[in-house]
């Protein structure tokens, strides 16, 4: 899978431990900073990322801030993408076989590198259910195209 990889300070250090498993993994991926531990404001990787999903040019996104909060909220705005904070093996799972979910946000301060990676990992092998679920996503993108 391609995959579009971003954070703000906040999530600096777990971008650079997914990272680790994307490569582990096998996925080929394209970090869109940040590269330091400098304060920076989290749209402005959190709408790069989203753009370049939405656009097709990558197949998913992880996002990291503090919270995995803010740089959610910066993702959604951009038309084609739902961006899902998982912090629990359960979400991992559900965002994407009922929400059909192109970016997945977590935050660096709630919680730890074991349980992010094992995330990261659910929710890049879980597909879509399709169904009953795709009417409720055709609805939302119907609402974005209006
Ligand atoms: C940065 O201090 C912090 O506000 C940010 O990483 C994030 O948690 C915002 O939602």
């Amino acid at each position: 899978m391609k995959i579009a990889i971003g954070a703000d300070h906040g999530g600096f250090n777990l971008k650079k431990e997914i990272i680790g498993l994307l490569e582990e993994l096998g996925h080929e991926y394209k970090d869109f900073g940040t590269h330091s531990a400098e304060s920076i404001d989290y749209p402005d990787v959190a709408i790069p990322v989203a753009e370049a999903v939405a656009a097709g040019e990558f197949d998913r996104g992880i996002l990291i801030c503090g919270t995995g909060i803010g740089i959610g909220i910066a993702a959604n705005k951009v038309k084609g993408i739902r961006a899902a904070l998982v912090h629990d093996s359960f979400s991992a799972k559900a965002t994407r076989q009922h929400n059909d979910s192109n970016i997945m946000t977590m935050g660096e301060r709630v919680v730890g590198p074991g349980l992010a990676l094992d995330l990261v990992a659910t929710w890049l092998d879980t597909d879509f259910e399709g169904g009953r679920h795709s009417n409720r996503v055709d609805k939302m993108s119907a609402y974005e195209t209006k």
